[in-house]
């Protein structure tokens, strides 16, 4: 299928006339159409809620966008949870997935009333001495199965080799004394795959928590509140790639409830989710402007954006489409890499890509850059990280996170002792 951009040339020109390229820029008529159709697809479950995860896309103007969509904030430490604090999310609101946690950050999490996923069995002493006599009355625990994580045929992922979470027995072992403390209420977590593009990974997953949610309950006598189902579901990057059908995903989940929850009597458990590229993914661009052109081995196209505004196809070989603007139908008769840059050869947004004729001067835009992607940016070469910008339902922009100056990258050395000219 075609990917097609939200941005027309003329309205990134006009974009451009006042924040300059790069920038990533988001969608908000389609992050708030994607999180309605989300909802819609799990409405059979009255206590569903999509916990973003805030890692994604931390900006609090898109969190507070969600927010509206009646998501909760996915934190996974300190700075995370008091964006969440920022924007108005209190107590039940946040769901706290941590790993490796600091006493600072799990102390803050008790104190802002989170719900708290234990990646560990040894988190069980930390959190009740961190929170004393103000214990949750509900505490989430982290699932590790171990083995491998398969679909059909297809090995998804490795639990063993995966640092997160817990087995059953330490799962148990956790629940009893978490009761002898006083909690009353559990809910189970896992992330058993990352960027899946099949229907079948939730209510797959779906199948292995609400057997273990029973199991649980019928070794310790517990009460089980909600399953977490966490992050996972994937996004087409590429054109030719299959698109996750959400609401036959809920579906899915919804038969899995059936069958294994009901019969138990346990259909008062809710659903939770904490996707994070599904939410954002596509509705995220990096637009950047084609610097320079070079003709060597191969044909380069050189942007002023580069792998610290976007660093998915430099550590993972990602691939994230292209479109130049204004050049939407023209046949792809060119072969380009396109290269930011850094001095790191693997600063590539594409490598010996199909491409039309590129002028320097043109305006690119790099598809599903709304999750993991500003989020993941960095400093390597002082380069400074750029701009976030959000478009409107109605067609008009706010820039919702400034481009970083020198004076950013500069700011947490004491230069008291040099002269900086900028
Ligand atoms: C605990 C947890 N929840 C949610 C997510 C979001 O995952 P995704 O963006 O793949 O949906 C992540 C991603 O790393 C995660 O670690």
């Amino acid at each position: 299928m075609k990917k097609t951009s939200f941005l027309t040339l003329e309205k990134a020109k006009q974009i451009i006339e006042q924040i300059p390229t790069p920038f990533h820029i988001y969608d908000e008529a389609g992050i708030r159409r994607n999180a309605q159709a989300l909802k819609a697809a799990f409405a059979w479950n009255p206590g569903f809620r999509e916990y973003f995860a805030v890692k994604a896309t931390p900006n609090p103007y898109i969190l507070k966008l969600l927010g509206e969509e009646g998501c909760g904030c996915d934190c996974s430490s300190y700075t995370e949870l008091l964006l969440a604090e920022a924007v108005g999310a209190v107590g039940k609101d946040i769901m706290f997935s941590s790993n490796v946690t600091p006493e600072k950050d799990m102390r803050k999490a008790v104190e802002l009333g989170a719900y708290i996923n234990l990646d560990d069995a040894t988190h069980v002493e930390f959190l009740a001495e961190i929170a004393g006599d103000k214990m949750p009355d509900t505490v989430c625990l982290r699932y590790n199965p171990g083995g491998s994580f398969s679909l059909g045929n297809t090995i998804m992922d490795m639990p063993r080799d995966a640092k997160y979470g817990m087995t059953e027995d330490q799962m148990a072992g956790a629940i009893n004394r978490l009761m002898a403390l006083g909690v009353k209420n559990f809910g189970i977590h896992a992330f058993l795959a990352s960027n899946t593009t099949t229907n079948e990974y939730y209510p797959e997953l779906a199948a292995i928590m609400f057997r273990l949610a029973v199991r649980l309950r019928n070794a310790t006598g517990c009460h089980i509140s909600f399953v977490n189902l966490s992050g996972g579901v994937g996004v087409d990057y590429r054109p030719e790639q299959p698109c996750c059908d959400i609401a036959a995903i809920g579906e899915g989940v919804r038969q899995r409830y059936e069958l294994i929850l009901k019969p138990q009597g346990m259909d008062d458990i809710a659903i939770f989710t904490e996707l994070g590229r599904y939410m954002l993914a596509p509705y995220g661009h990096l637009v950047s402007t084609v610097l320079h052109q070079k003709h060597i081995y191969r044909e380069y196209v050189g942007l002023d954006a580069c792998a610290a505004d976007l660093m998915r196809p430099a550590m993972y070989g990602a691939y994230h489409h292209i479109t130049v603007l204004g050049k939407e139908n023209a046949i792809l008769d060119h072969v380009y890499d396109v290269t930011g840059g850094l001095c790191e050869n693997n600063d590539k947004f594409a490598i010996e890509r199909s491409l039309p004729s590129i002028d320097i001067g043109d305006i690119l835009v790099i598809h599903d850059t709304g999750a993991h992607g500003h989020s993941m940016g960095y400093n390597y070469n002082g380069k400074l990280r750029s701009a976030e910008v959000l478009l409107k339902e109605d067609g008009s922009f706010k820039l919702i996170r400034r481009a970083e100056t020198p004076m950013d990258y500069f700011a947490t050395l004491d230069m008291s002792e040099f002269a900086l000219h900028d």
